[in-house]
């Protein structure tokens, strides 16, 4: 009786495996578990056994039921959904995409013009984004209760650390390990703590760059910028430095360009004034290079920071600083590969 039972399992679920429509599921269902079928009467029977087999053959009977119909419902399962898959293959539909990734506004601009520096001799460095309060602000000469600090609120760390709001300590942190000539370009993100508006998100990025040398002037710092300024806008862009203020540059200067939309004659995109303003810069501070350790009156240096979402707004014409960081690939994919 056991060797029955065991070639009915077999033959059930050979049967089942084959059955390629839920009616000839359904059929062998009623084969084997229906009123009549095999395995039903073999159960029904039990009871005319002898004493001694019952109990092995209905354990296995009843095991052998339990594991045919789990094997039925399955097998209707899979015919189920088969008949919801398409029948044909439509060969109109268009084909998959495949998207070809492209590089940022922001990592195009960055990349631009690391290369302009690049052709006059600048090398790239990286800084760290978490700074101790020493090189974000001690050592650029920026007193512990200076105003200075106001602009620069960012958010701190344990102990001393804190989230770099400028781009500025890699001049101390390259001077600190390496002596002049030095030509260095740096950028990387920075933080401060300002609401998001057109103009200001809390996450940005800038663009520093120094050289420090025997003999460097003002002059020089003036023909490099400008430099920049044609290579990066075009030759017809005009240029305008404007004393400024910062603790770590003196005497410090701003750099203004003519407006990309309205050419210098005033427009909504430049509030009207023609210019706008597009990087700090100055000679570095005495102060600075005692700080990092140089023999006083040895060297002379320039120093400029710029805001890369900036730049990168006025060369592609873009009102909104938000639209950077909102991943909508519409406006992400339109400036290049
Ligand atoms: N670090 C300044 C800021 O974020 C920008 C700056 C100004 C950088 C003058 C410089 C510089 O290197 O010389 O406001």
């Amino acid at each position: 009786m056991l060797s029955r039972l065991k070639e009915i399992k077999h033959s059930a679920y050979c049967s089942i495996a084959k059955a390629s429509s839920l009616q000839d599921v359904e059929e062998l269902r009623i084969s084997y578990l229906g009123r009549k079928g095999k395995l039903t009467e073999i159960l029904r029977n039990i009871g005319t056994l002898k004493e001694e087999d019952r109990r092995a053959i209905g354990k296995m009977a009843n095991e052998i039921k339990k594991e045919l119909e789990e094997a039925i419902s399955i097998r209707k399962k899979e015919l189920k959904d088969k008949t919801k898959a398409p029948k044909y293959l439509d060969v109109t539909l268009p084909g998959r995409t495949h998207w070809i990734g492209r590089r940022h506004p922001i990592t195009i601009c960055g990349q631009e013009i690391c290369s302009i520096f690049n052709r006059i001799g600048y090398s790239i460095v990286e800084g760290p984004e978490i700074e101790t309060d020493y090189y974000n602000f001690g050592a650029l000469n920026f007193p512990k209760d200076h105003p200075a600090r106001d602009l620069h609120d960012t958010f701190y760390l344990k102990g001393d650390l804190l989230l770099r709001t400028h781009t500025s300590p890699v001049q101390i942190r390259v001077m600190e390990k390496k002596k002049p000539p030095l030509k260095i370009l740096s950028w990387g993100k920075c933080y401060r703590r300002d609401k998001p508006d057109a103009s200001h998100t809390p996450v940005f990025h800038q663009l520093e760059g120094f050289y420090v040398a025997k003999n460097v002037t003002f002059r020089q710092l003036k023909g490099t910028l400008n430099y920049f300024a044609y290579q990066f806008f075009g030759d017809d862009v005009e240029t305008k430095f404007v004393p400024s203020y910062f603790p770590f540059t003196e005497p410090s200067a701003e750099l203004y360009i003519s407006c990309s939309v309205c050419k210098g004659k005033g427009c909504k995109f430049c509030k009207g004034q023609g210019f706008i303003e597009v990087l700090g810069c100055g000679m570095v501070h005495p102060k600075v290079f005692e700080n990092v350790g140089y023999e006083p009156g040895k060297y002379t240096g320039f120093a400029f920071g710029m805001g890369l979402e900036r730049l990168t707004m006025l060369k592609y014409k873009i009102d909104d600083i938000r639209l950077f960081y909102e991943n909508d690939l519409r406006f992400l994919c339109q400036f290049g590969p």
